[in-house]
């Protein structure tokens, strides 16, 4: 008898504690409607945002033009250097462009101390330009050149950038928990320049300031040429593309008649600014919001890139013990702040999108993989429900990040109105993510009729750079010949 009645309790009890987990999480889950509500808004914001300067305040998307009007055509030829910093790792690379689609790259990652990144943007750059140095001492490029000889560099630079030319472009505001003095409302080619001419012998121009999304527009534009959208799911997520100049209201570009086009850099991870995204955040995105170091911005991107997502199931996580739904009996047990789940749960920025990641994936009979992870991020010795839970979080806010980013890219594509959209992609989340990315595809095929395809852009934010500066160097020539 008292078998079964336990049996009995134990089995009401878990159905409860799933009700309880479903009404957290449902407001994470998306309806197509939804998602068709999201393309709408967005795709108004960008009409929008093409049409006047104003987008301090009334518009979510500052639509910058780039300045670049041209992809690649295989002539293109010359040496560069790249810089590129705003993703997940700040590179230096060398990359020489031979023509006919020819291209040989060779690059080196450098560490920024985190303190760098929160100090005096003067000593960021300084730092960019000593590693520029040091790249340039140890792989002997200087060695061939003569005395006065001047290497060409394109910046990738990948924050919201107002450009008034290919080399002149305002930092607006930091995003993706940057937030160096003295930059926002510089040149930050012209900082960048200034910096490596403080370094005697460093014979560098910087010719092109590029957004990791146009990079990865050129290079994989180079290869597809119907591709003419580039999209970054990383740290941050933007997209950028070709739109047609009679379209872009705001533009006043005399120099350049010719052109009938230019590359636009949406800065769509900021849709949300004005309150169109309202009617899908949870109070976890609210929380989220507030408690960073950039409120009622990046709203969009808030929901869904790799330096948030981990978050916001952290929080998710700790409303769920709040509840007693997570770990109810060590909740008791010891509730000191120095318990290792306490020191967790107060600790922002501990669980990472890898986690979220790796969970979400866990296929695996006693859930042994979400449990690992939980233990080396301190949690030790979850139960199989705790996985179990933990991993449906996961799952639940993967998927709608997926789905919000399939709407995003759908619009795009609607926007585009060619036959077939190849659109370049590049960020951790699209080259490591294989649910994200799978959700992703499905969603995007439900919301938009139109062939597309969805490629990953092999090293765009420095290849691409490139080849912003050796199109740029290409059109000159000919308009000068
Ligand atoms: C952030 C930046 C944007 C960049 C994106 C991806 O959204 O504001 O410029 O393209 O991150 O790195």
């Amino acid at each position: 008898g008292a078998y079964y009645i336990h049996q009995h309790t134990q089995r009401t009890k878990r159905v409860i504690l799933r009700d309880e987990v479903k009404n957290i999480l449902e407001p994470f889950q998306l309806s197509e409607d939804q998602l068709r509500r999201v393309m709408a808004n967005l795709n108004t914001e960008m009409t929008n945002g093409l049409k006047s300067n104003d987008h301090t305040d009334k518009n979510d998307l500052a639509m910058f033009p780039t300045y670049v009007h041209y992809g690649p055509n295989g002539q293109e030829t010359g040496e560069y250097l790249v810089v590129d910093l705003g993703g997940s790792n700040f590179r230096v690379s060398h990359v020489i462009i031979e023509g006919r689609n020819r291209l040989r790259l060779n690059n080196k990652i450098f560490l920024i101390p985190h303190s760098l990144l929160l100090g005096e943007g003067e000593k960021l750059f300084d730092y960019i330009a000593e590693c520029l140095q040091r790249f340039i001492d140890d792989n002997k490029l200087a060695l061939s050149k003569s005395s006065d000889y001047k290497f060409d560099l394109a910046f990738t630079f990948s924050f919201p950038c107002n450009q008034t030319s290919l080399r002149q472009a305002t930092l607006v505001s930091w995003t993706k928990g940057f937030s160096c003095t003295g930059v926002v409302g510089n040149d930050v080619v012209l900082l960048l320049q200034q910096a490596i001419d403080r370094r005697k012998g460093l014979k560098v121009q910087v010719v092109a300031l590029v957004n990791d999304t146009v990079g990865t527009l050129m290079a994989c534009n180079s290869i597809y040429r119907d591709c003419k959208a580039g999209v970054i799911l990383g740290t941050g997520i933007n997209a950028c593309y070709f739109e047609n100049l009679d379209n872009v209201l705001k533009w006043k570009d005399e120099q350049n008649q010719t052109a009938k086009q230019v590359v636009i850099n949406t800065e769509w991870g900021a849709l949300g600014k004005n309150g169109c995204l309202d009617f899908i955040r949870t109070t976890i995105d609210r929380e989220l919001d507030s408690s960073s170091s950039t409120p009622q911005q990046q709203i969009f991107e808030k929901m869904i890139s790799a330096l948030y997502l981990g978050e916001i199931v952290r929080l998710i996580i700790i409303e769920l013990v709040q509840r007693s739904i997570l770990w109810p009996g060590r909740m008791h047990k010891t509730p000191s702040l120095r318990s290792d789940y306490n020191i967790f749960l107060i600790l922002r920025g501990s669980f990472y999108a890898k986690h979220v990641a790796d969970i979400e994936c866990d296929t695996t009979e006693d859930l042994s993989v979400t449990s690992s992870i939980l233990t080396s991020i301190g949690i030790h010795n979850p139960t199989y429900d705790d996985c179990y839970i933990i991993r449906e979080v996961c799952k639940t806010v993967s998927l709608r990040a997926a789905k919000l980013t399939a709407a995003a890219i759908a619009v795009l594509i609607n926007r585009l109105n060619q036959p077939s959209v190849t659109v370049g992609i590049d960020g951790t989340l699209f080259r490591h993510h294989e649910k994200f990315k799978k959700n992703l595809t499905r969603t995007l095929n439900r919301l938009v009729p139109r062939t597309h395809r969805l490629v990953l852009s092999e090293d765009g934010s420095s290849k691409g750079s490139a080849l912003v500066a050796a199109v740029d160097r290409r059109t000159k020539e000919t308009t000068a010949s």
